[in-house]
Order: C-alpha cells, then structure tokens, then sequence
C-alpha cells in the first residue's frame, strides 16, 4: 500500500486574512471611515448597512472564500452597480486609501495588504464614472 501524500491547497486570501470574523471587521472599520470622511460620505445612501454586508460577501469571494455575494445578489458587475453614484478618481483614491488603512488598524500582514490592494486599485479605478469639473475657475 502507499501511503498517500496529502495534497496542500495554497491558502486563499481569504485564509491568510483570518477568515470570515477578520473580514467582517475590517470592513466594519471601513465604512466607519467612509462615515467619517466628508468628501465620500455625500457618495454614498444615508443607511450604510446593505452596503457594508454586501461588501463583506463580495470581499470574502473575491479573496476565495464562499462565493457569498452570487449566492445572494447574482453576477457582481461592479461598473454597473455603482454608474447611480458619482464616482472620480480622487473619489476612488480616498475609498483605496481607506481600505489601505483598516487592513493596517487590524494588523494585516504587510505583504498580503500589499498584494490585495495591487490587485483592488485596477478595479477601484475602473468605477470612475465622472470627470472632476472645476465650478470655480480660480478653485
Ligand atoms: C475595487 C473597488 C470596489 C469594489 C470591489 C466595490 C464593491 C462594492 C460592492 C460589492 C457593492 C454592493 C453592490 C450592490 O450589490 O448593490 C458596492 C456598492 C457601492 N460602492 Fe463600491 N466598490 C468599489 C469601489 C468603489 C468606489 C471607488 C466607490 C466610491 C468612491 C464606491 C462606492 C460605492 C457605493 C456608493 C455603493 C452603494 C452602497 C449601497 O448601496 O449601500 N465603490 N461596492
């Protein structure tokens, strides 16, 4: 008989992140942030609830856990889901930053930040659906 070599799966992003309970906090302490933030506050509908839950599901999916937000809302088709809002690039550099930020509030290894968020801001940018326009000509 031989003896069978277990065969190792490469953790997810997901795993490497502490799981579900990880997530959820992290997420928690972003939209707290987004609360806070003048700028992106106005962006967003007055209960940040739904959202923060379903950036949770779409986050744990997309890191390789369960595909949570299929499961509960179908396809993601993010560009589409978010044209209702005004988004620009400063806009999405803030939202970035802000990740950036809760994944160090709760110690995320630096190298796992680091890779999440190369692999967000292509998408983070691709949300961009307004050009910034001047109301002021000396602003
Ligand atoms: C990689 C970048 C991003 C990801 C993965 C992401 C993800 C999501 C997801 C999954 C939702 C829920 C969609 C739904 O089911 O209705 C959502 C909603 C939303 N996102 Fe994003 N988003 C990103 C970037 C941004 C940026 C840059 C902004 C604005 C600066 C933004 C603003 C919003 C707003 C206002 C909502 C609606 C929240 C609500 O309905 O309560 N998102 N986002």
């Amino acid at each position: 008989m031989t003896a069978q070599q277990p065969t190792r799966q490469p953790r997810t992003r997901f795993e490497r992140l502490g799981g579900r309970a990880a997530l959820v906090a992290i997420v928690k302490t972003f939209y707290d942030r987004i609360e806070a933030d003048p700028e992106l506050r106005p962006v967003f509908p007055p209960d940040l609830r739904p959202g923060r839950d379903k950036q949770a599901a779409f986050l744990e999916q997309w890191m390789g856990g369960e595909p949570r937000y299929t499961q509960v809302y179908g396809e993601p088709a993010l560009r589409r889901r978010h044209r209702p809002f005004t988004i620009t690039e400063r806009g999405a550099e803030r939202w970035l930053a802000h990740l950036e930020a809760s994944f160090e509030a709760h110690g995320t290894e630096e190298a796992l930040t680091r890779e999440i968020m190369d692999a967000l801001r292509p998408l983070a940018l691709r949300m961009v659906n307004t050009t910034e326009v001047r109301t002021r000509p000396d602003a």
